[in-house]
């Protein structure tokens, strides 16, 4: 039998070392709970994200993204390399980041005309949010097909004093409809002629980049119009 002393020292040890994390928390998928999330702060980064669609402003940008912020989207990718437009829209691989920081984002977004944001729905984990989105004014035109998307958001903490809810968005993941937006753009007469060259796809070997290209040269006979967009 140990001394009482010793049982109490060993037992104050594991108790000790229960209290302590098994991990360094420090990366983002590992936070502690207390950083995580609300559903008000959810909401608000979805909000102010929709307005860098609906009503840009550098200020915004500045405020909501993080300096090296990269945001992914085949779909706003396709729309580029069928029909660029703006002097910052330069033909990028299929599955390439558009923006892989802030000013590439900021330089990008400025260009394009606003459009309306109708968020659909919301869900949220600690650190990311997800909407579901629509805009119906695509195109200047009657009889303009709605665009329905998906967009991810994965979020950081920000530095004191900036960021929105001390977070920042650095990953975006965006997909939405990028045939019913080309024919929006076609009809409206945006960038009618001829489209661009097939890019290079260097995730696959020459050959098969070619017909990888811009999917949207082959679903009209005519090829249309493009943007970029987050
Ligand atoms: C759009 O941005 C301008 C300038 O920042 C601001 O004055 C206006 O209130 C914003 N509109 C909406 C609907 O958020
Ligand atoms: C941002 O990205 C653009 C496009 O990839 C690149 O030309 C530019 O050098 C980058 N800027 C910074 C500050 O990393
Ligand atoms: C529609 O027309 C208005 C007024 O000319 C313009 O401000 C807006 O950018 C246009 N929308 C699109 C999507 O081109």
């Amino acid at each position: 039998m140990p001394p009482l002393s010793v049982i109490l020292l060993t037992s104050l040890l594991a108790l000790n070392a229960l209290a302590r994390p098994a991990a360094e928390p420090s990366k983002r998928h590992n936070r502690h709970r207390r950083d995580c999330l609300s559903p008000s702060s959810a909401q608000e980064i979805a909000t102010n994200y929709g307005l860098l669609i609906s009503n840009y402003t550098d200020t915004l940008a500045n405020q909501l993204l993080a300096p090296n912020f990269i945001d992914y989207s085949e779909s706003v990718n396709t729309l580029i390399n069928s029909c660029p437009q703006g002097s910052a829209a330069m033909p990028l691989p299929l599955l390439a980041p558009t923006f892989s920081n802030r000013s590439a984002f900021e330089t990008g977004q400025a260009q394009q005309p606003q459009i309306n944001f109708n968020q659909l729905n919301l869900w949220y984990t600690c650190d990311t949010v997800i909407i579901r989105w629509e805009t119906t004014n695509t195109a200047n035109i009657t009889d303009v097909k709605p665009v329905v998307g998906l967009i991810s958001m994965e979020t950081v903490s920000a530095p004191e004093g900036e960021g929105l809810c001390g977070r920042w968005i650095d990953t975006v993941y965006s997909e939405f409809d990028a045939g019913a937006w080309l024919q929006n753009l076609q009809e409206a007469g945006i960038c009618s002629g001829s489209g661009s060259e097939p890019v290079p796809d260097p995730t696959v070997d020459g050959g098969a980049a070619a017909q990888a290209a811009p999917v949207a040269a082959t679903m009209t006979p005519t090829v249309s119009a493009a943007r970029d967009f987050a």
